[in-house]
């Protein structure tokens, strides 16, 4: 095989189906402790109108072929060659109906990319979305080849007791030499990308699930042994989400068996292999001391996302890489609703579009922009994106908008009904939501084609006389490449308040197909206040003039939760960017008398929601801000951030710590449920705001919080705060978070380096190379990259340091990861792509070390496309 990777872009429009397709595939693991053998038998059939001479193509990456057969026979070595580095080419002629048998061997021990067969922690086990199965045996790894598989593994008993695979276990038993082996038989056709397989000393435990037709499912958990006190809450979210999914969509389980495994090194969060799903640890294993709320939320719709994926998925799967988003988009869109329905919907909302404006609109305003159905790709890897999760989930969510919860569950009916057991397209699925309707859904595949986030202007007027209400609203989106976008096709839900609050007319929503579209409202009694884009209603940027008189109005007001909240967040980020601007010009900063008065108002409300309540007190994020200023400024930014919280805090401080002890929980007795989680919430972002104070007594309050703490929740939030502020009580607390919990829990460590890399102190560099070359540092753990080197670049005003430290810094790792894990180094050097966007130090410096990435010898090409996308 050819050294060099050659960088190869694939494009979405040279899709053809193969002229052979493999109908069964049958495998032999032979696992050893130094090497493991693969044998494969794959049952091929060449396709009705293929031509007979046809030669027939297989994947194969890094593989050591040792032997290669035809129905029984040897192949010469004339009869085949790699045409490409990863592409092996049988000549034809061939049979109509063959079967082809394979021999190679494979290092899991020394796969450091985590993708095919490999060894985590004492773990062997397989990842393969997206194009990881070539890197386990000779495959047409590609998701339209749809195969039913059948697996044997061997291995040593002692060191490997568990051995898994999709499906059923057919059989099992001893063997000489202290070895076993188990078969499986999965009876669902499935793309490769789906297969698993994983051989271990593994912990679990077992439930089972009775479907309403009243099968009876065996569901197990695996850990290391450790750890399998921490599945409980993953086993109850999984049952949660499979009644869930027949309550909803109608969609029950379909093997007899669920199993879920949880390893230490993983590139993503979860997989969705078939009945074998395969978590990071961190996406499953919870408990009170090592895992916060909102790690217990996110474990619950993760195990609900990876279980959804049977149907949306698996079943009816992708035709292509570049359909992924249907069902990516399609999945966090069913997990979204699950958790919605399982703990607060506006909360849930709330956290859903922050993701989105903190994290996909920088994506889709930035040289890595591209649509939620992508046109090419060099690595699959890089493109699961938030893009095409995120986005690709409220474009799902604009089709429930529209056409209302029954339409599509119709959709969804006749999309299972047409597409079950193929591989289909985000056109396909578009289809089946327009049938099922009777409605013309085709200008809709503009948010398939097109990426940019659309602006929205919303202009309203009023005639008293006639009593007419006129909404003029008007859409722009700048493509990446320049140009205009041609409109979209969206929703737009609106309210309209009555001066007492309460609503004049029923919500509407109203369908925006057009740039300019008017929309008149004929019989409205007096002047609404509009609640515009209640909820969200469309992964738009809304503009539309208003005071800060009506922004209080709409947070004491509207009805719509999220668009309560929305009003508090418009208020703090004008107070803040105006605070910047005079960072800037060297004027001096402003407190907005009315905004301390509104967050004054929400603080003294005990009658809301306290989860809803802790939110409306929360700033923006940084990205989120940054998003809005026209170039980034991190230190005018940070510090206009920081001096607003300093000064709310300083004009509320009583209240504050008032508020702070009234939701202090009882030490002797753990709660969590949805009442416990809003008092801490709250409490902690009381302590949020103190701690910007920074003064003795309230860092004594955290370090009081961070030594007595009964949940990990509690002690993030006080060890967060005091990384801040460096000194006495922060050096304490952290040494504590290190003894207590840290030291011996993988999970807890990353937590801990997380806190200290996102702290922004004037060490924070330093800081960071400090943990770096801690002891139990790893770099060949993502999990622990991760939250070093992505907390750090979070770190706005010191990653972003004007002197090019910090990215220098980071590249330095980049380069380091790249050698053994590309997509996870491809991953954080994303973070340097946004370089447009900066003043012009710091998009020097970010080019620069873009530059040095694209002009070093031997980077992967999953690396290197990022290079190259955001220099181009
Ligand atoms: N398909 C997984 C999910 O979103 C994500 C994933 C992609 C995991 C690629 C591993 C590798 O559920
Ligand atoms: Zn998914």
């Amino acid at each position: 095989m050819a050294e060099k990777k050659a960088l190869k872009e694939k494009f979405r429009r040279d899709y053809t189906p193969t002229n052979y397709f493999v109908e069964q595939v049958n495998l032999l693991f032979q696992v050893f402790e130094d090497c493991t053998k693969v044998s494969s038998s794959l049952k091929v059939k060449r396709r009705d109108g293929a031509p007979e001479n046809a030669p027939f193509q297989l994947d194969g990456e890094g593989l050591t072929l040792q032997s290669l057969s035809i129905d029984g026979e040897t192949l010469p070595p004339s009869r085949y060659s790699w045409v490409e580095e990863d592409l092996l080419e049988i000549s034809g002629p061939l049979p109509s109906s063959f079967v082809l048998q394979s021999l190679v061997t494979t290092k899991p021990e020394e796969n450091t990319q985590l993708s095919g067969l490999y060894k985590s922690s004492s773990i062997y086990c397989t990842q393969c979305e997206a194009e990881g199965f070539r890197r386990i045996t000779l495959m047409q790894d590609r998701p339209d080849i749809m195969a039913t598989y059948e697996v044997r593994i061997e291995a040593d008993k002692e060191s490997c007791p568990v051995l898994l695979s999709n499906g059923n276990m057919t059989e099992n038993g001893d063997l000489e030499n202290g070895r076993h082996f188990a078969t499986y038989n999965d009876p669902f056709p499935k793309p490769s990308y789906l297969f698993a397989m994983v051989a271990g000393d593994l912990g679990f435990i077992r439930d089972t699930f009775v479907t309403r037709s009243e099968k009876v499912v065996a569901l197990n958990m695996y850990s290391e042994h450790n750890n399998v006190k921490k599945l409980y809450h993953a086993m109850d979210s999984l049952k949660k989400a499979m009644r869930w999914d027949e309550e909803t969509f109608g969609l029950e389980y379909d093997l007899d068996i669920f199993n879920v495994v949880a390893v230490n090194d993983f590139n993503m969060g979860a997989m969705e292999n078939k009945s074998l799903n395969i978590f990071n640890t961190s996406c499953v294993l919870a408990s009170p001391e090592t895992a916060t709320d909102a790690d217990y939320e996110r474990i619950q719709g993760i195990i609900a996302h990876e279980y959804f994926h049977n149907w949306t998925g698996n079943r009816v799967t992708c035709r292509d890489w570049f359909q992924l988003t249907l069902k990516e988009g399609l999945t966090v869109f069913r997990d979204q609703q699950f958790s919605m329905d399982m703990t607060s919907a506006a909360v849930k909302r709330i956290e859903d579009v922050n993701v989105v404006r903190s994290m996909q609109f920088p994506e889709d305003n930035g040289p890595m922009a591209h649509p939620i159905r992508p046109e090419s790709y060099i690595a699959m890897d890089n493109f699961y994106t938030v893009t095409v999760y995120r986005k690709g989930a409220e474009v799902i969510r604009m089709y429930h908008t529209l056409l209302g919860k029954e339409g599509f569950r119709k959709g969804m009916d006749l999309y299972f009904q047409r597409h079950d057991g193929s591989a289909v397209t985000c056109d396909d699925f578009r289809r089946a939501m327009a049938d099922a309707n009777g409605v013309d859904l085709t200008q809709f595949e503009r948010w398939y084609l097109q990426a940019g986030t659309p602006v929205v202007r919303c202009e309203a007027k009023y005639d008293v006389e006639a009593k007419r209400l006129s909404l003029l609203l008007k859409q722009s989106c700048r493509t990446p490449q320049g140009g205009d976008a041609l409109p979209f096709h969206m929703p737009i839900r609106v309210g309209f308040l009555a001066q007492d609050g309460s609503e004049l007319l029923p919500e509407r929503v109203l369908e925006l197909k057009e740039a300019s579209q008017e929309f008149v409202i004929e019989n409205v009694n007096s002047k609404p206040v509009l609640s515009l884009l209640r909820g969200f209603s469309a992964p738009i940027k809304l503009e539309y003039e208003r005071d800060d008189e009506e922004l209080a109005f709409l947070m004491a007001h509207d009805k719509d939760s999220f668009n309560r909240w929305e009003a508090g967040q418009l208020m703090f980020s004008r107070t803040i960017h105006a605070n910047a601007k005079a960072m800037q010009a060297g004027q001096a900063m402003q407190l907005n008398a009315k905004l301390v008065d509104a967050v004054r108002r929400t603080l003294l409300d005990t009658s809301l929601d306290k989860s809803l309540q802790a939110y409306a007190l929360t700033l923006p994020n940084l990205q989120n801000l940054a998003e809005s200023m026209e170039i980034v400024d991190p230190d005018a930014l940070v510090d206009a951030y920081k001096f607003t919280k300093k000064e709310i805090a300083r004009s509320l401080r009583d209240h504050l710590l008032k508020t702070y002890e009234a939701n202090l929980l009882p030490e002797d007795s753990f709660r969590n449920d949805a009442e416990a989680i809003g008092m801490r919430r709250l409490k902690n972002v009381c302590l949020g705001y103190l701690a910007a104070l920074g003064d003795k007594e309230v860092l004594d309050v955290c370090l009081k919080q961070a030594l007595t703490a009964n949940c990990m929740t509690d002690l993030v939030a006080a060890a967060s705060c005091l990384a801040a502020n460096p000194g006495e009580q922060s050096d304490k607390a952290l040494e504590h978070f290190y003894q207590q919990h840290a030291k011996d829990d993988n999970l807890v460590f990353c937590k801990w380096i997380a806190i200290q890399a996102a702290a922004c102190t004037d060490q924070a560099l330093e800081i960071v190379d400090k943990l770096f070359k801690h002891p139990s540092f790893t770099i060949k753990n993502p999990n622990i990259c991760r939250s070093l080197f992505i907390s750090f670049a979070g770190n706005m005003k010191h990653f972003h340091r004007a002197d090019g430290s910090g990215h220098r810094w980071l590249t330095d790792r980049i380069l380091e990861l790249d050698k053994l894990n590309p997509q996870t180094a491809a991953k954080i050097l994303t973070k340097l792509a946004g370089y447009k966007r900066f003043d012009a130090p710091r998009q020097a410096s970010m080019k620069a070390q873009l530059e040095r990435v694209r002009n070093t010898e031997g980077v992967s090409k999953d690396t290197m496309e990022i290079a190259i996308r955001a220099l181009a």
